[in-house]
């Protein structure tokens, strides 16, 4: 799979038009403004690619890549904005449970993008503990490391591990969508799967 090759296919809307085939699934979540769309254009090589917000809460839609006709990459709405009303909260919300629901058996990894600096929110933690009651396979992404200095790294992930409660298997990827910091960790991560 190469992920240079990901081409954007279609923002769905709801249900009926999320993805209906076998291949495998890369789902990235996190809260509003973390850096999802970031962390995809960074490991697809293309700037402005997923659509990057100015302003929290923007990505609305699943905005839906492929990667030759192998995988599809999903970049769900950030949850967690709290000033976005709330009846669009309610329909992010349905639009990410009916994301799950639906297309639960296909999903290879979900990425939970988190901002390195911040303790993880009561909504990271329930996002963790849903993927962990599901037995799905998840991998964390710390992103935004180029905000921090070199000695406030460990402690930050410290914190994540502790407040996430994540055992030493599940793995937690310093990165900066950024600088591309991380990317062949993250990158080698995906391609995991398909061996
Ligand atoms: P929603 O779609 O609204 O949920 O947001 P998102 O999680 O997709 O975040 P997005 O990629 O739109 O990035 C939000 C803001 O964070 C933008 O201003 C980005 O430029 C900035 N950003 C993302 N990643 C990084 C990073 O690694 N470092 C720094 N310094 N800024 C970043
Ligand atoms: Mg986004």
């Amino acid at each position: 799979m190469n992920l240079n090759k990901t081409v954007f296919v279609r923002s769905a809307a709801s249900a009926k038009d999320f993805p209906s085939d076998a291949q495998k699934r890369f789902v990235f979540v996190g809260r509003s403004n973390v850096g999802k769309s970031s962390t995809i254009n960074s490991i697809v090589g293309k700037k402005g690619f997923a659509k990057v917000s100015s302003m929290p809460g923007k990505t609305v839609y699943v905005n839906l890549f492929n990667v030759e006709d192998k995988a599809w990459i999903i970049d769900l709405p950030g949850y967690g904005y709290s000033k976005t009303s709330k009846v669009e909260r309610e329909r992010y919300s349905k639009l990410i449970d009916d994301y799950f629901a639906r297309d639960m058996a296909n999903i290879s990894r979900i990425y939970v993008i988190l901002d390195i600096r911040h303790k993880p929110t009561a909504d990271d933690q329930m996002m963790v503990e849903w993927i962990r009651a599901y037995d799905l396979p998840m991998t964390i992404v710390a992103n935004k490391l180029d905000k921090l200095k070199k000695s406030q790294i460990e402690p930050a992930l410290a914190l994540i591990r502790e407040t996430l409660q994540l055992d030493g298997s599940v793995k937690l990827i310093p990165y900066s969508a950024e600088k591309n910091e991380g990317r062949d960790a993250l990158i080698s991560d995906m391609l995991d799967v398909f061996n």
